[in-house]
């Protein structure tokens, strides 16, 4: 008897500890344990970093600035975009928690939007690859 209701309480608390991580993880897709766990699957090569900087020039940097220090020109009005080029990452600075960010954007409020209907995963992973290029040394 014993047994069965202390297996009852170890499935309660698992199940409650995968609800707390699957809402937080809605609401802060960065820095979640989903992130976390996604490996890389694209070697940081000269030619993903190549191409992650075509990327980021197309689609990141009227907001992130030119040189990713977060002084885009054309950034909306009251939104912030961070500096990536900084040891600082308020969502996460694994390669899956970076991949995250841009593939599902920062909630609540989005001024990050996710890109996953315009890049695909791996276009997503060389900008992750080009972005880490860029970190300060
Ligand atoms: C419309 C403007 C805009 C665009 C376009 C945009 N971002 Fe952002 N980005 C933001 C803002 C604003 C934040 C801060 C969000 C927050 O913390 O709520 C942000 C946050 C981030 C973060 C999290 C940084 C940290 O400190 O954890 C990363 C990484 C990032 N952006 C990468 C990218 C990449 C890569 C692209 C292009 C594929 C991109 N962004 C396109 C505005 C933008």
């Amino acid at each position: 008897m014993r047994l069965v209701s202390n297996r009852f309480v170890s499935a309660l608390v698992l199940a409650l500890v995968a609800l707390v991580a699957v809402s937080a993880g809605a609401q802060n897709p960065g820095g979640s344990a989903d992130g976390k766990k996604l490996k890389n699957p694209v070697a940081s090569s000269p030619e993903s970093i190549k191409a992650g900087a075509a990327l980021y020039g197309k689609y990141c940097k009227f907001c992130h600035g030119a040189d990713a220090k977060g002084n885009g020109p054309m950034a909306p009005k009251d939104t912030h975009p961070p500096d990536l080029t900084d040891a600082k990452w308020d969502h996460g600075s694994t390669d899956g928690e970076i991949f995250m960010v841009i593939k599902e954007g920062v909630g609540p409020k989005f001024d990050m939007k996710g890109l996953k209907s315009k890049m695909t995963d791996k276009e997503i992973w060389n900008v992750v690859n080009y972005l880490h290029s860029l970190q300060a040394k």
